[in-house]
């Protein structure tokens, strides 16, 4: 069975704390969607973590779909939300509309998460029937207007996050990522919101919370503040290559066993 946006509210209600991970491809997606990994996101942190770019702008509408299709196929169980790229929303509600309907439709996506205070757009999504995810504190598309990856909401621009927060809920937002913003604020929206809250950078106290697959396994060379490296698989794919290369040169493979007679 599908994890569904009522599981989630149940989640919450239930004080039951949930994993989001990013999934970019289907043999990972098999793996999480098997591990048990309720939510998966195709985010368009895909532009940093698997397209070389050097931040999420770049990442296209077309990009996004076909990672999308590639992780529902590999996903029976988890919910995919397929993450709106920069530009495919920001410039009218019809246009969201429309890019929003093309992630379900012909992604496969069984939601969408788009960022900052888009509360029309949220709000449209949700009377036709596309649930939506919403995105609050460090946007990154909003990374040049931001000067930075910088975390957000400190001091008094707190209360406008917990505004937007609020707005979104209210929209029709059936959960909310908080990214990069003080432990404290990431409490008290959990605590004020009914929907699910979905942390990174924003402390212990959010409903569930989400890394990028990249940080937790160890890929990249550098991890993030916000992010736990859980594996070295930047260490086992490096020693796995330089072994084949030993192999190869002094003829240990193929041996006998993987060659035919
Ligand atoms: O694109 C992404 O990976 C994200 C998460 C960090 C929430 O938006």
């Amino acid at each position: 069975m599908t994890i569904t946006i009522r599981d989630l509210r149940t989640f919450k209600a239930d004080g039951r704390r949930f994993a989001m991970l990013t999934a970019y491809d289907h043999p990972t997606a098999r793996i999480l969607d098997d591990a048990g990994v309720p939510v998966l996101l195709v985010g368009d942190s895909v532009g940093r973590n698997h397209l070389g770019y050097p931040n999420e702008l770049p990442v296209t509408m077309e990009d996004i779909l076909h990672h999308t299709k590639a992780v529902v196929r590999g996903a029976p169980h988890a919910m995919v939300v397929a993450d709106m790229p920069f530009m495919s929303y920001q410039a009218s509600v019809e246009e969201g509309v429309r890019n929003a309907g093309r992630l379900i439709k012909e992604g496969g996506a069984h939601a969408i998460k788009l960022e900052g205070p888009q509360f029309e757009l949220v709000h449209r999504l949700t009377d036709i029937g596309i649930p939506a995810m919403a995105h609050v504190g460090l946007t990154p598309q909003a990374v040049l207007g931001l000067g930075g990856y910088r975390v957000q909401g400190r001091g008094e621009t707190g209360e406008q996050v917990r505004e937007h927060a609020r707005q979104l809920e209210k929209a029709g937002a059936f959960a909310i990522v908080l990214e990069a913003m003080p432990s404290d604020l990431g409490t008290e929206i959990t605590q004020e919101l009914q929907i699910p809250t979905i942390g990174i950078g924003a402390g212990a106290g959010t409903d569930g919370q989400v890394l990028v697959i990249n940080d937790l396994l160890g890929l990249n060379d550098q991890v993030p503040k916000l992010a736990k490296k859980y594996a070295d698989v930047r260490s086992v794919i490096r020693e796995a290559a330089e072994a084949y290369i030993r192999d190869v040169a002094d003829g240990g493979f193929p041996d006998a066993d993987h060659s035919y007679s």
